[in-house]
């Protein structure tokens, strides 16, 4: 590990973060919030999303953050579409911008498109009229801060010096606040060189504001860069294990819940990251994982790539395979049929819908030609007219209005329905809080619910006269009881 201590360093007064997303907003918001006497400025292109950020009505729905805001906005945090400026009065910049999976060219559908953070680093080398230690907040492949100081280097102005450090951010959304404040670890990336220790250390001593610096980990830069990827990596394998065991508990009469309670009891095991579901979503397994993937190719590791691989196909499988249990559970066609879709976020807490099992679920049951009524408290409907038209390029809106429906309660989305299906597992959906027994007045009989996120109580709603699917639980026909 790169040692920080003891070496001089400059104390940060000024910060700027390129990128006001999920991770750029509350992250800086986080650091201006418990570093009172640090500038943050959140700069970003898209002039609608810092004018929300400067708004009462914020972009991103995150518990905890509007308190975060309104606490230091206006004080020591700044959101702006003034990039220049930002960038030149700063001490330490983060480039915390988007890194989405290629859509086209080589390595197209797996590599990281790095042209967003090509452009910040860019921005930074062309309009920095004194030197800044540069961070990649960024998910990223590993060597890009290679290439960014490449950037900078040959661009920069005449004495113009950058110090470059790998400070991934490992905060999960709807948690994202409570992560933030009382994270795991920090990890801090750098040369082992006095002016990239140097550099180190002046970002250590900004989260020493809030964090304990036992918890601040520094590590050479390719380290840093490549532990992001194999934590998401890791965490995105045990779900994908989990519902691998879902399949083979329907199929036996094993209850995936008591499986994964009775294995994450052993503590090399742990019990975190091993609820069966749908599948998941979120703007990075995949995307992060597919990275490694692609990592794993251009090294000449095909059996590394395919080792990893099967973790997202896994993934395709679980959320084809539930689709598969609804069709034959409907007497084999959703033709006609109405299905409530509970949730259309990739998880409770946010109203994110990148890479949402929801979004393939609702392409599922269309191609089957069913009726779609789907009910979310939190996303915003023009995003889900967008999730779909995107992942549906062949048919137009008018055709996806013709079979989607947005209703405003879940009961409305029940209302008429043959199965409730439940995709997302906000707190709203359970059995404690809906009317369940109002919900099954209101459906065609007989009433079906799939339950994607184990939160129901089956035999509850059994008495009702639901018949209920869980995932990694075994139905009833099958007689395993
Ligand atoms: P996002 O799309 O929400 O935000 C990125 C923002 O950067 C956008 O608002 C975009 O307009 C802006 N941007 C792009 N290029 C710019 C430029 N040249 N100048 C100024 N602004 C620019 O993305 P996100 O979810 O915040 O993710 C950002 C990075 O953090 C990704 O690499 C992601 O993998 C990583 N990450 C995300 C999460 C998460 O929970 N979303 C968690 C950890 C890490
Ligand atoms: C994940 C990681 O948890 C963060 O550490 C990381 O910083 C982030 O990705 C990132 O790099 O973007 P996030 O995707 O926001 O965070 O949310 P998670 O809580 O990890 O959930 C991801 C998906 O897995 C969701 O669809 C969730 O419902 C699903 N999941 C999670 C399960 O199906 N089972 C589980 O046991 C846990």
């Amino acid at each position: 590990m790169a040692s920080t201590t003891e070496v001089p360093y400059k104390k940060i007064e000024k910060i700027c973060c390129i990128g006001a997303g999920y991770v750029g907003g509350p992250t800086c918001a986080v650091i201006a919030y418990k570093s009172p006497h640090i500038k943050v400025t959140i700069v970003d292109l898209n002039q609608a999303r810092i004018d929300a950020w400067n708004s009462d009505d914020l972009p991103i729905y995150e518990p905890g953050l509007d308190e975060i805001v309104k606490a230091s906005r206006g004080r020591n945090l700044f959101f702006s579409t003034d990039v220049e400026s930002a960038i030149n009065e700063a001490d330490l910049i983060f480039v915390s911008v988007n890194t989405p999976t290629k859509k086209s060219g080589m390595g197209k559908g797996f590599a990281a498109d790095l042209g967003y953070v090509e452009s910040a680093t860019r921005s930074i080398a062309n309009l920095a009229t004194s030197s800044k230690i540069v961070v990649e907040k960024s998910t990223v492949p590993c060597r890009t801060a290679q290439s960014m100081r490449r950037i900078l280097d040959a661009n920069g102005k005449p004495g113009v010096k950058f110090d470059l450090l790998s400070n991934p951010e490992f905060l999960a959304e709807g948690t994202a606040i409570k992560d933030l404040l009382n994270p795991d670890r920090v990890l801090i990336g750098s040369l082992d060189t006095p002016s990239g220790r140097s550099a180190a250390s002046s970002l250590v001593d900004v989260y020493a504001n809030w964090v304990n610096r036992k918890q601040i980990i520094t590590t050479n830069l390719w380290s840093s860069e490549l532990s992001k990827l194999v934590a998401n990596a890791l965490l995105a394998q045990r779900i994908s294990s989990i519902n691998a065991i879902s399949a083979i508990c329907e199929a036996t009469g094993a209850d995936v819940d008591e499986v994964a309670y009775a294995c994450g009891l052993d503590t090399r095991i742990g019990p975190k990251f091993l609820k069966a579901s749908v599948g998941f979503g979120g703007s990075c397994f995949q995307k992060d994982i597919l990275n490694l993937v692609y990592l794993s190719e251009s090294l000449h590791l095909p059996e590394v790539a395919t080792y990893w691989k099967q973790v997202v196909d896994m993934n395709e499988y679980q959320k084809s395979r539930f689709t598969k249990r609804i069709i034959s559970s409907l007497f084999n066609t959703l033709s006609g049929k109405r299905i409530a879709l509970f949730g259309f976020a990739f998880k409770k807490d946010t109203g994110d819908t990148r890479e949402s099992a929801s979004i393939s679920l609702c392409q599922y049951f269309r191609q089957e030609r069913a009726t779609v009524a789907l009910y979310d408290p939190k996303v915003e409907e023009t995003q889900i007219w967008l999730d779909l038209t995107e992942t549906a390029p062949q048919d137009n809106l008018e055709t996806i209005k013709k079979q989607v429906i947005i209703a405003a309660d879940p009961y409305e989305a029940a209302k008429n329905a043959d199965a409730i299906v439940v995709a997302t597992e906000w707190d709203m959906f359970k059995d404690t809080n809906l009317d369940y027994e109002k919900l099954y007045s209101l459906m065609n009989k007989p009433a079906f619910i799939f339950d994607g996120r184990l939160i129901l109580d089956r035999p509850k709603l059994e008495k009702i006269g639901f018949k209920v699917e869980v995932i990694g639980k075994a139905s009833h026909d099958i007689g395993y009881e």
